[in-house]
């Protein structure tokens, strides 16, 4: 959005974000749900990354968030460099059900505090929690939970699943308070999500919106030209699949548009 009167710099501050996690965790379904509104049982793996858009709306401000969504595949672990590289913020996903994938979403984290913008503002999502809480968490996202007909998705009750024989419940392999406490001890925000339900995903983008500091953005973006603030593109294909809305819905203020 033009904002003239404040003079040249557009209102709209474009901030680069990226999604990093082991495979299958539900990176590119957490995506579709905040751009999209949208859950596909059985999405396909991603491949080298996709590129999105969407616009958060927070009380003063409109971020245009430009998300780089990785593909969790160990064999290209090797191109998330080029993704993090310059990001203002990421989401690191793990699958509650899945404790292994906490371990991974640990490595990620440390690397990006190795090695990304140390301004870098990181979040910690578990995803897949309508697996292991039937009923909505009063937290639950504006998101909206139109596919709550679909079918489960077979990835997400692998065969490492714990203790047989056990209700929804037991699936869980990551206590809410062990990965919260991670979190805290790290710097990092924390949300509990699901991308069928919409669960805690808009409160995630929300949040990450509110902590970047826009100020030092528009300020390096006004030193270095527009490509300053996003850290430009890197030169990765465009999925198919990956959709670009991020020039509709504008809803709620203090809520990302989804
Ligand atoms: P890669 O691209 O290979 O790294 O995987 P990813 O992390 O992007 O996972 P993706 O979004 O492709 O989801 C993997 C599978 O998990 C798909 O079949 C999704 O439908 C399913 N899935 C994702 N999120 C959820 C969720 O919140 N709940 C449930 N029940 N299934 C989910
Ligand atoms: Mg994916």
């Amino acid at each position: 959005m033009a904002d003239a009167a404040s003079g040249s710099v557009d209102r709209s501050v474009q901030v680069k974000l990226v999604l990093l996690g082991e495979a299958a965790v539900g990176k590119s379904s957490v995506v579709l749900r905040f751009v999209n509104n949208e859950f596909q049982a059985n999405k396909e793996p991603t491949i080298g990354a996709a590129f999105l858009t969407q616009k958060c709306r927070l009380e003063d401000r409109v971020l245009r968030y430009e998300i780089w969504d990785t593909a969790g595949q160990e064999r290209f672990h090797s191109l998330a460099p080029m993704y993090y590289r310059n990001a203002q913020a990421a989401v690191v996903v793990y699958d509650v059900t899945k404790a292994s994938s906490l371990e991974k979403a640990k490595s990620w984290v440390k690397e990006l505090q190795r090695q990304a913008n140390p301004n870098i503002v990181i979040a910690l999502a578990g995803n897949k929690v309508d697996l292991v809480q039937p009923s909505p968490s009063p937290s639950g996202a504006t998101a909206g939970s139109e596919s709550e007909d679909e079918a489960d998705d077979a990835t997400a009750t692998p065969g490492d699943a714990p203790s047989p024989g056990g209700g929804e419940e037991s699936l869980r392999q990551v206590p809410r308070e062990e990965a919260q406490a991670y979190a805290t001890e790290a710097g990092l925000l924390f949300f509990e999500t699901s991308a069928k339900s919409g669960e805690g995903v808009v409160e995630i983008f929300t949040e990450i919106a509110k902590k970047i500091p826009i100020e030092h953005i528009l300020a390096s973006t006004r030193g270095a030209g527009r490509n300053g603030a996003a850290g430009g593109r890197p030169n990765a294909s465009r999925q198919e699949g990956a959709v670009n809305l991020g020039e509709n819905q504008a809803k709620s203020k203090d809520a990302c548009n989804c």
